[in-house]
């Protein structure tokens, strides 16, 4: 272990290369990341960064919207198959045929979407920016318009429900977040440490929403965990985020509402594939130019919204 992460420290250098991380990811990419953020974050950072090489360990959405907003750069995703299951319950043509059934309909998709969705699409949003993206659509076009939110139907329910904006939800579902968090489990460790905060990823179906003192993005959480006075929290979202919130809060707790909760496509990224896509430079992702384009714009405006 300690070889292949000095002989990576070596490569980026000499590739001038920067490795970006979904919080997500395994601990030892956390430990060799330049940068471990939320999709919000990560498309921020892949934005403005000034190496030539971007590794990207998340899955393909992830390295997808890098590279669309980085068309000079390469991007690298270290395993090929680390897709969205979500991502995949939407297509351009689903989606097309969805949109005839409006008069002007207005798209908002969730950046877990494939390029080709997201050049369907008027704007983009993550969870940490969700809310305030469809109060800007209503605030510039006013409340008689059709919103068509994809693909995640517990994401947008929860929009919906906190901002009072009726919208058209797709009936997409992260089959981690969805089907492995369940309110049950959620109760059985609330009973047994009751000082504790209850944080949930918007993904997670709305019983277990309910049950939350926070509904929070992945980077949200790691903030709150930070800044709350509270030193124990139930964590609703995928495992892989204990790693990150207790290295950075060691005198806190974090309980995962079920071990249960992973996310197999993030897991498939190791150093091993990291390194090799480095130096072989493989894996690039590429975005056929005319959907890149037309993808950009809802990506850019998303990023000029605050979260
Ligand atoms: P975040 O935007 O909170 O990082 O969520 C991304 C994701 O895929 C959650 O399953
Ligand atoms: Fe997609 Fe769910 Fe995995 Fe996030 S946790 S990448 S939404 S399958």
């Amino acid at each position: 272990m300690k070889d292949i992460i000095q002989s990576l420290n070596i490569l980026k250098k000499e590739k001038n290369a920067v490795v970006l991380a979904h919080i997500y990811q395994q601990p030892e990419i956390h430990d060799i990341a330049d940068f471990i953020g939320d999709s919000l974050e990560l498309s921020r950072k892949a934005s403005r960064t000034k190496e030539e090489i971007i590794v990207f360990c998340g899955v393909n959405f992830m390295a997808e919207t890098a590279s669309i907003l980085n068309p000079q750069k390469k991007v690298l995703i270290p395993d090929m198959q680390a897709v969205c299951p979500m991502a995949d319950m939407v297509n351009v043509e689903k989606l097309k045929e969805f949109k005839s059934r409006f008069r002007n309909p207005i798209v908002i998709s969730y950046v877990n979407t494939s390029a080709t969705v997201k050049a369907e699409s008027d704007i983009c949003c993550t969870s940490s920016n969700a809310i305030n993206v469809v109060r800007s659509v209503v605030r510039d076009l006013g409340n008689n318009i059709d919103i068509i939110f994809t693909p995640d139907r517990n994401l947008g329910g929860y929009i919906q429900k906190v901002s009072g904006i009726k919208m058209n939800i797709w009936n997409g579902f992260c089959p981690t977040h969805n089907n492995f968090i369940l309110p049950e489990y959620v109760k059985t460790i609330k009973n047994r440490y009751l000082k504790a905060e209850i944080l949930a990823h918007p993904e997670c179906r709305p019983e277990v929403v309910d049950l939350a003192d926070y509904v929070l993005s992945t980077g949200g959480m790691c903030k709150h965990a930070k800044e709350s006075s509270c030193k124990e929290f139930i964590i609703c979202t995928e495992t892989g985020i204990l790693y990150k919130l207790q290295k950075d809060n060691p005198d806190k707790k974090f309980y995962a509402a079920t071990s249960l909760a992973v996310c197999p496509n993030m897991k498939k990224i190791t150093l091993a594939k990291i390194y090799d896509a480095l130096v072989n430079i493989k894996n690039i992702v590429s975005v056929p130019d005319n959907i890149r384009q037309k993808a950009y714009t809802p990506i850019s405006k998303m990023l000029e919204i605050n979260a």
